[in-house]
This record gives structure tokens, C-alpha cells and sequence, in this order.
């Protein structure tokens, strides 16, 4: 079974996917990372963002692979572990030119149905339900609002999880700089032309904002069951 998961950055897409991986044995595809690989291998050779033919042969070069971790997934760039590399201010900004190249989104969304290709996934992204997995049985589009997902993301860059604590706090200048971005990718990633976020036709959308992960993540396996 494939199930899709779509939606902007710090909706909560990652702590579902991963809730329902391990609680139904499935493998996590966290396709955000595989782009965010990809612009940290082009920064760390100095290819010029803006050079499509360049980033794009980037994409093709390297080998990224998820491996089981402790407390989260590793993501592995050509063998070397990037998980805490490819979560930063930089590689936020940068991965934006890097994920709307036509060139690198063909490299990736191979790569992503070969994963799909052995066995049941829940997969994470912009384009999952609509060019990845278009047959995905279960496809949800999950959404918040901008100061919740704010919050979430400024927590976890200190460490902490908002999705399990609910008096989990931020540095407030740090959550206003983070909306302040999330605002500015939620734009670019709707309006580029390569596979633009919106939600499939027939996605299942969920606002997060008022409800736990444990909530979405009983909506989203009672919504597998039905699909069995
Ligand atoms: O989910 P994330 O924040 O880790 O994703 C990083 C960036 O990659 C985000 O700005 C949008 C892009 N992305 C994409 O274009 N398509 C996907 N399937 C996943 C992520």
C-alpha cells in the first residue's frame, strides 16, 4: 500500500509519516530530505544554485539513502550521514531553486518510485499525490496555520517537539524569522512551475492545527483500513 502525504512545511507531515511507519511496519520516504540532499552536495561543491544544467547533473551524481537511526531516520548523501547538515537556515533557502529544476525532479521522483517499488511506503512531500504516487491509496493534504507551524519548527531546532508537548515554547523573534520563511517557501513552492504543491483531486485534506499527531495519525489509519 502507498500512502501520500502532501501539504507545506510544518504542517506536521514528519511526525505523521513517521508515526504511521513504525506503527504499521511501512518504510518512511521523507522526499524533503532527498531535495535538501541534493542542495547541500551543490553547496559543498560550489555549483552555482542558478546553473539548472549544473544542479541538475548534481542530482543524477549523487546516491542518497535513508538508513534506520536511534530517534529519527539517517539520511546518507553519497555514504555520509547529512541528517543534522541538511536542516539549516542555508540549505532551507537554498533548496528552493534546487527543488523547483525540472532536472532534479526527474532524478528524484525516479528514484522515489523505485523505493515505492518494493514494498508498502508512506511518503512525505509537495508532489506525492499528484506525480510520484498519483495511485497511492490513501492521499492526505495536510495543512496549518502559519503560526502553528512556526512554532513547530522553531521548537524542534532547539531540540524540543511541539507535536508531543503542548507548552512547548520558542524564542518568539526566532519563531516570527521562521514564519517569515515558511511564508516566503510556501509561495515559491505553489507558484514554480515543476510539480507546484496544491493537493491531488482526490487528497483528504486535514487543517493540524487544533489537533494532536495522534489524532491525524488514527484519521489517516482509519482512512488505510477503509482502503484495504
Ligand atoms: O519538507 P521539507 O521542508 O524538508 O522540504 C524541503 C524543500 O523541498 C521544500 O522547500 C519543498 C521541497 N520539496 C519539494 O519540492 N517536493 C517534495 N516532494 C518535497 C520537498
Amino acid at each position: 500500500m502507498k500512502v501520500a502525504i502532501d501539504g507545506p512545511a510544518g504542517s506536521g507531515k514528519s511526525t505523521v509519516a513517521k508515526a504511521i511507519a513504525k506503527k504499521c511496519g511501512f518504510t518512511l520516504l521523507d522526499t524533503g530530505a532527498m531535495y535538501r540532499s541534493v542542495a547541500l552536495a551543490c553547496v559543498q561543491r560550489g555549483v552555482d544554485l542558478n546553473d539548472t544544467d549544473a544542479v541538475a547533473q548534481v542530482a543524477r551524481e549523487v546516491k542518497i539513502s535513508f538508513v534506520p537511526g536511534e530517534k529519527v531516520q539517517r539520511v546518507l548523501l553519497d555514504g555520509e550521514d547529512v541528517t543534522s547538515d541538511i536542516r539549516t537556515p542555508l540549505i532551507d533557502k537554498a533548496v528552493t531553486p534546487v527543488s523547483a529544476n525540472p532536472g532534479v525532479r526527474e532524478a528524484m521522483v525516479a528514484q522515489q518510485r523505485a523505493i515505492g517499488e518494493q514494498g508498502d511506503v508512506v511518503a512525505e512531500g509537495r508532489d506525492i499525490g499528484t506525480v510520484v504516487f498519483p495511485d497511492a491509496e490513501v492521499k492526505v493534504f495536510l495543512t496549518a496555520d502559519p503560526a502553528a507551524r512556526a512554532l513547530r519548527r522553531a521548537v524542534q531546532r532547539d531540540g524540543g517537539d511541539a507535536a508531543t508537548d503542548a507548552h512547548a515554547t520558542a524564542d518568539q523573534s526566532a519563531v516570527e524569522e521562521i514564519m517569515a520563511d515558511l511564508i516566503r517557501r510556501d509561495k515559491a513552492d505553489s507558484t514554480r512551475e515543476a510539480s507546484p504543491l496544491r493537493p491531488a483531486e482526490d487528497a483528504v485534506h486535514i487543517d493540524s492545527s487544533n489537533k494532536t499527531v495522534d489524532m491525524v495519525v488514527s484519521m489517516i489509519i482509519q482512512m488505510m483500513e477503509g482502503a484495504r
